[in-house]
């Protein structure tokens, strides 16, 4: 098959971006618009000012991917786009482009799921990964994703069957994601949003063992399961059969409050708050220079735990299931110390473990083109009144 050029667009949280993929491999080009700034006084992303950005940003991104990959809107071969799951309006803003631009353009329209995209940024960067240029380019099923971002942390059991991938979830939070946690938490101690980027880089200068939270308490076992592609309520013995692995980061940001209160940190945070806010794009030094030793010590403990808990569930899953390759992907994926615990842990155990390059993490339409690519292959097409589902679910 000649090479396929797919111009992939996401639009279903806080970034307008587009992308060429060729072959659902090798990226042309990849454009990011971010609305960090507008969202950074809010401490989140405000839904109906993302669907604003989105509307003005759209049109400059798309002709931006074209032309850095030297492509036009007819050279393409199909048009990708996220259908979900995200915010209804900003999702809209790039499902109604992307159709106009099919339906003008007469070129196939492909509906992604926005976890799958994560999932296949995965594939973007295997290339250029050390054991597969060595000659085992053969990727091993089944594969277990781990999807950390922050709005999701999934466990996603990956078969593939032809050309396409077939997912089952085995664990998802019960509450807040992974990446939701370190966005409130930095919230909460004055350190701005989003949270993830920053605590990353202030966890060296803290000590990680200095504060001790609880493990996540999961009461209740989830009971919901699929079976034949349906989702049912699983009886105890299917549950042996599948058993799951839930997350909860709901507590820990609780106990992060307390400790806060307990320690009369208040007055500190709310001067940091201060001080960060007039300074249009504080670095290291500047956050390092309104923390002190216990606020380090502080975000540094509560990585530690975040990381514990997602490297210890997710191994477990993967011996639990037999799995023969781990994928850890999504925004939180980009953090430092996740990627090296989970490097040196799955070596231990002889599992492959695979991360996205650090830009391809966190969201982007590269991944979407990537996931794109075996739907292109199978002529899996999306007919032309297909709509945003917000909470839409992968399988
Ligand atoms: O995948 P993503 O860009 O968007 C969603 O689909 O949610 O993920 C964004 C999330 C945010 O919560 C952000 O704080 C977190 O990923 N994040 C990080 C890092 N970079 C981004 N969390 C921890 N360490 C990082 N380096
Ligand atoms: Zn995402």
């Amino acid at each position: 098959m000649p090479d396929a050029y797919i111009l992939g667009i996401e639009s279903s949280c806080d970034e307008t971006a587009a992308a060429v993929v060729r072959s659902g491999e090798q990226v042309i080009s990849n454009v990011v618009a971010s609305q960090i700034a507008t969202h950074q006084p809010y401490g989140g992303v405000v839904p109906e000012l993302a669907s604003r950005e989105h509307l003005r940003a759209i049109v400059p991104v798309v002709r931006q991917a074209l032309a850095e990959a030297k492509q036009t809107y007819n050279s393409v071969d199909a048009i990708a786009v996220t259908q979900g799951p995200g915010l209804a309006g900003a999702l809209l803003v790039g499902i109604s482009y992307a159709k106009a631009l099919a339906f003008a353009l007469d070129k196939p329209l492909i509906a992604v799921n926005h976890l799958e995209g994560h999932i296949h940024a995965v594939l973007l960067d295997l290339s250029q990964n050390q054991e597969r240029q060595e000659g085992n380019r053969e990727l091993q099923f089944p594969v277990l994703a781990l999807v950390v971002s922050g709005g999701h942390t999934h466990l996603y059991l990956a078969r593939a069957s032809d050309r396409s991938w077939t997912y089952e979830n085995i664990g998802h939070t019960r509450d807040d994601a992974a990446g939701e946690a370190f966005d409130k938490v930095a919230k909460l101690l004055g350190l701005g949003y989003p949270g993830g980027p920053v605590i990353d880089r202030l966890t060296p200068h803290g000590n990680p063992n200095a504060v001790k939270f609880p493990p996540a308490q999961i009461k209740h076992p989830d009971r919901r399961g699929r079976k034949d592609g349906r989702s049912v309520e699983l009886d105890s013995d299917s549950l042996d059969d599948h058993p799951r692995f839930d997350f909860s980061y709901s507590g820990i940001k609780t106990a992060i409050l307390r400790y806060v209160e307990s320690h009369d940190m208040r007055a500190a945070i709310e001067s940091r708050r201060q001080a960060l806010a007039n300074i249009p794009k504080p670095k290291l030094a500047d956050y390092l220079a309104h923390c002190d030793r216990r606020t380090l010590d502080l975000v540094a403990s509560f990585q530690r735990a975040i990381v514990d808990d997602l490297v210890g569930k997710t191994l477990a899953a993967a011996r639990a299931y037999d799995v023969a390759t781990l994928f850890v992907t999504g925004g939180v994926a980009a953090n430092q110390e996740l990627r090296q615990r989970f490097e040196s842990e799955g070596a231990k155990e002889g599992l492959p473990v695979f991360f996205p390059s650090r830009p391809l993490s966190t969201d982007n339409a590269a991944m979407i083109a990537a996931a794109a690519f075996p739907k292109f292959q199978a002529r899996d097409f999306a007919a032309m009144d297909f709509s945003a589902e917000a909470g839409m679910a992968l399988k």
